[in-house]
């Protein structure tokens, strides 16, 4: 394979990932697919690309699609996965890989019956926020890790109706997923507390009254513990994206308010020098020239009405770099299937905990390698 050619399903969130494909010099977009015609042509049309499905199942028969990165709603995401790994192809999709434990074991079976990759597209571990306290701990700034807490409250009102079926941890990995990586380490068990109460509709959609899901993570082999909160509906709170890093020497805080910066906290200063504001770097030299522009919001000459990349911390284009550079030299992806399965088992064990007053659930075993 010199080119990895791609075939993507679901072209909300997915269409912003077609230009970076284009302008990749390894890969090419053959096939594009979603539900209605007219958005469909919509897209290929600003695009230029000319084979279209309506039905994801024709992406899967189709000899010029090596992989599927798929984008279609939550309760897809697994049943599509399953069915492109039966047909063989290679598999990226976004946030969560499932929302059920068995749709979650058949996937990593797949992946190692077939010797096919997977890489669930959590955008976190690719945003400029999660490198750069990723580079500080790993040239030693931070010292040793002493405590992980992450947090992600987001009010789902007016989005897709489907979000009134789902419980905060069960689309817990852009939390989740940032402590595991921080210090490479599996969630061994969880046990989570569910807190206040939402409105009736959803409570009696998604079977789960609490508003918010508070879940501590104990991480195997490793001294360190992880706690992460979440809600979808009811209460009151910018929207956020959270991860602190509590180091020996250094620890890293989220900002309160989207635009302020983040601090760095240093220990054995006088007590006022102990806290600044950081300016987190961008990482788009990490990236092939073509698409280094994707980590900054643009407007292309081409889409003016598009605004592209930016988004999710600059972390799209590292995605995308990330899963065409695993297949054409043939290596695991980062994330790779257990890990994918691992960080979104805890959402579902940890929602298991709460419903059972925050006793302790074991993360299964085949989210291990
Ligand atoms: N930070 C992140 O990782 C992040 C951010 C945004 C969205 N997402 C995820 O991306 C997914 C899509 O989100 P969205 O906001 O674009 O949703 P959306 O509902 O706006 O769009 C879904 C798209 O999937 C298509 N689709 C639906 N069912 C399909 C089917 N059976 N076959 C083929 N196409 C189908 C629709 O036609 C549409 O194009 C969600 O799972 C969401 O969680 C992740």
């Amino acid at each position: 394979m010199e080119k990895a050619r791609v075939g993507l399903i679901g072209l909300g969130f997915g269409s912003e990932f077609i230009p970076i494909y284009q302008a990749h010099p390894k890969a090419e977009v053959t096939a594009i697919c979603q539900r209605s015609k007219s958005k469909l042509n919509k897209v290929g049309d600003q695009f230029g690309i000319e084979t279209r499905y309506t039905d994801f199942r024709d992406v899967l028969t189709d000899p010029n699609v090596d992989f599927v990165h798929i984008n279609s709603p939550i309760p897809d995401h697994a049943p599509q996965t399953i069915a492109a790994l039966k047909a063989g192809k290679h598999v990226m999709c976004t946030v969560p890989m499932a929302t059920t434990l068995d749709e979650a074991r058949e996937i990593v079976d797949l992946v190692r019956e077939t010797g096919l990759k997977y890489m669930m597209a959590e955008t976190v571990v690719y945003a400029r926020e999660y490198l750069f306290i990723k580079e500080l701990y790993d040239k030693g700034e931070l010292g040793r890790i002493q405590y992980l807490q992450a947090s992600h409250p987001q009010n789902m009102e007016g989005w897709p109706d489907y979000w009134k079926d789902m419980v905060p941890m069960h689309y817990a990995t852009h939390v989740v997923a940032p402590l595991m990586a921080m210090v490479d380490g599996m969630a061994d068990y969880v046990s989570c507390f569910g807190s206040g109460t939402i409105n009736e509709e959803c409570a009696s959609r998604s079977g789960s009254k609490f508003a918010v899901e508070s879940c501590q993570i104990k991480i195997r082999d490793s001294d360190v513990a992880a706690h992460v909160w979440r809600f979808l509906w009811d209460t009151a709170r910018q929207y956020r994206e959270s991860i602190d890093v509590y180091g020996s020497k250094k620890s890293f805080e989220w900002q309160l308010i989207t635009d302020e910066n983040p601090v760095l906290h240093t220990a054995n200063r006088p007590e006022p020098e102990i806290a600044e504001r950081v300016e987190v770097p961008d990482y788009a030299h990490r990236l092939p020239e073509e698409i280094r522009k994707f980590t900054r919001g643009i407007v292309d000459e081409d889409h003016l009405s598009f605004v592209q990349g930016g988004g999710h911390g600059g972390s799209h284009p590292h995605l995308v770099n990330a899963f065409i550079n695993a297949l054409l030299e043939d290596r695991d992806p980062f994330p790779n299937v257990e890990q994918s399965a691992n960080w979104t088992a805890v959402g579902i064990c940890a929602h298991q905990s709460a419903l059972k007053g925050g006793e302790i659930v074991k993360v299964p075993d085949f989210t291990r390698r």
